[in-house]
This record gives C-alpha cells, sequence and structure tokens, in this order.
C-alpha cells in the first residue's frame, strides 16, 4: 500500500512536471484559400474527416492535445505530416510533387494512413474499406499514364 502511495506521488508529480516542458506549437504555413485542394465533395469530405488534422493548416486542438506527453506526440505527428504533405497548400506544389504525393496516398491508405494510433481515440476518422477505395480511385485518377502502373 505504502508503496503504491509513493509511486502514485511520484507518478503525479512527473505528470506535473513535464506540463512545464514547452513545446513549439508549430505555426501553419502561409495560405491562401486558392491554394486548397480542389477535389469532388465526397472525397474533401473524407480528406477532410480522416486527413486534415495532420495534413492541413486547419488541425483541430482538443483539450488533451496541450497536455504533455500526449501533446509531444500530438505536435510531431503535425509537425511531420504537414511536411510532407499539406492539402492546403496543396496548388502551390510542383507537379512532380503532386504525382508523387498522389503515389504516396495510394500506397499508405490500405493500412498506414491515418495512423492507428489516431484512429484509435478519433474513431470517426476510420474509414470503411469502401471509402478508402473511393479515395484510392481518385489518386489514381491523377496519376500520369507514363508513371503506372499505380
Ligand atoms: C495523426 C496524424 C495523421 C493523419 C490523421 C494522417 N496522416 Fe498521413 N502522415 C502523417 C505523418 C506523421 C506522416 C509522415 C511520414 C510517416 O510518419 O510515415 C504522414 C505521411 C503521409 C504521406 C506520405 C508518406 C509516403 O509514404 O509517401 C501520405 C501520402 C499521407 N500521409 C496521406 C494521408 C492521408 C490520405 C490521410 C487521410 C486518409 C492521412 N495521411 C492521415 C500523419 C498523419
Amino acid at each position: 500500500m505504502k508503496t503504491l502511495k509513493i509511486f502514485l506521488g511520484w507518478l503525479i508529480g512527473g505528470l506535473l512536471v513535464i506540463q512545464l516542458i514547452r513545446i513549439d506549437v508549430p505555426e501553419p504555413p502561409k495560405a491562401d484559400p486558392q491554394d486548397e485542394i480542389k477535389a469532388p465533395g465526397e472525397i474533401t469530405a473524407l480528406l477532410k474527416r480522416s486527413c486534415y488534422d495532420c495534413h492541413s493548416n486547419h488541425t483541430r486542438w482538443p483539450w488533451y492535445s496541450h497536455v504533455a506527453p500526449v501533446s509531444w506526440e500530438v505536435n510531431s505527428h503535425v509537425k511531420n505530416g504537414r511536411n510532407w504533405l499539406n492539402f492546403s497548400i496543396w496548388n502551390r506544389y510542383s507537379e512532380e510533387k503532386k504525382q508523387k504525393l498522389y503515389k504516396g496516398i495510394v500506397k499508405s491508405i490500405d493500412w498506414k494512413m491515418p495512423p492507428a494510433d489516431y484512429m484509435w481515440i478519433h474513431k470517426n476518422a476510420r474509414l470503411s474499406p469502401e471509402e478508402r477505395q473511393k479515395i484510392k480511385a481518385w489518386a489514381q485518377s491523377h496519376i500520369r499514364e507514363e508513371e503506372k502502373p499505380y
């Protein structure tokens, strides 16, 4: 019993202390509404629901995303996610980069994206097999002939 109390004391103390460690909340890159990706309405809705928290400037920040150590994970997801692919600055990407990303979407949509730990908390971000197929077909339709098969 005593050991448990000591353990809990350290645990709570530790959690309080790590709140003092400041992390830089990533500042989104400047974007014009024109730069946003244009996709059919259904696809846009799916991307907003399942990808936008990490791959756009429109991240929703729930309260726990400010609490360490969750905040560290969330920030690194958002920072990395936006670096790789940001739908809010899509129209500023070169054609080369877009091709690379369309292929990346086709490759990652079956299992890698959205990340499992994220979907575990954000149940509404989960995609059904049909929804994944829709996103895949949309991305595929933008890949140039000479780059296929993808
Ligand atoms: C919780 C944050 C998060 C969400 C939600 C998310 N991603 Fe990602 N995504 C990342 C991170 C972080 C990376 C950086 C590379 C990595 O970690 O593998 C990434 C990388 C990517 C890449 C580039 C990887 C490659 O191999 O080319 C693509 C494409 C991608 N995501 C597509 C999507 C799509 C499409 C969705 C929605 C269906 C989505 N992501 C949802 C965090 C996220």
